[in-house]
């Protein structure tokens, strides 16, 4: 991997290129095509590569919580965090995995599974949900997980982001989806964006990396990486 912005380094060191610039930070990681899909075959893995995956397990071992929209949950698989031994410097003085917090307004999970079963007390998942989810449905999640009812009718991100730093969580990683990050977007509380661009064109109808309200924030593009035709970018708040 070489970086080529804001200046050229040949083999950079990741975890510095990625360190949190502040303990309190929403970041988001999203890889797509070069004409801007969000997924392939419904999924993100065949927008991907090994630069990639490599980063993301290093945003994710940097991260206190792991946010996510429930249908990338869903579709994605989500199983609970598990802890890497390449992540024990990184983690030092913190719990060896984060957890996972996922946004439902129905809670329309599989409630039986390792998400909800499997997870470490540390990574025990949190549910942010509305009174909109059956109540029988919040009580049966609330047996394995941590369930915040956080809106009537939609999960108040603010409030998320709030509650998560109460719980002292201040360095989030958003997975998406995009429907997730239009509404971060919306309430401007995205403080950076990492963005993959993997070398392919996909047409058809996969959504952008934000879908929903229309809204404009301006960024700075902090730094570049390249590999195999990947690039990958990290945008910050045009004030950080
Ligand atoms: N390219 C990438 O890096 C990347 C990353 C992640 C995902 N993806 C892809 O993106 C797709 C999924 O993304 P998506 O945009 O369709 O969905 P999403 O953002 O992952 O999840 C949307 C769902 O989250 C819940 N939700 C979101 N905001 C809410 C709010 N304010 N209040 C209450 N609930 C809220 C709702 O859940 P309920 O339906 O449970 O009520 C909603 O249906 C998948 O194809 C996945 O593979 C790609």
């Amino acid at each position: 991997m070489r970086q080529i912005h804001p200046h050229e380094v040949a083999d950079p060191d990741l975890v510095a290129a990625y360190a949190y610039p502040e303990a309190v930070w929403l970041r988001v990681n999203m890889v797509s095509s070069v004409d801007g899909g969000a997924w392939f075959k419904g999924v993100s893995a065949g927008l991907s590569g090994k630069g990639d995956r490599r980063i993301f397990a290093i945003l994710r071992g940097m991260s206190d919580v792991i946010l996510a929209g429930a249908s990338t949950v869903r579709v994605e698989g989500y199983g609970p965090v598990e802890a890497r031994e390449s992540w024990r410097d990184l983690r030092a003085g913190r719990p060896p995995a984060p957890p996972i917090a996922v946004v439902t307004r129905r809670l329309d999970l599989d409630l039986g599974g390792p998400l909800f079963t499997a997870a470490e007390p540390y990574t025990r998942t949190i549910v942010f949900t509305t009174e909109q989810a059956p109540k029988e449905r919040r009580d049966e999640a609330a047996r394995h997980a941590d369930v915040v009812v956080a809106g009537e009718d939609q999960v108040d991100l603010g409030r998320v982001v709030l509650e998560l730093r109460a719980r002292g969580l201040g360095r989030i990683l958003c997975e998406g989806g995009p429907r997730l990050n239009a509404q971060l977007a919306a309430a401007d509380l995205i403080d950076e964006l990492c963005l993959t661009i993997g070398p392919q064109l996909i047409g058809g109808d996969a959504a952008r990396i934000l879908n929903g309200t229309a809204t404009q924030r301006r960024l700075a593009l902090a730094q570049v990486l390249q590999e195999d035709g990947y690039l990958f970018c990290r945008y910050v708040r045009e004030s950080a």
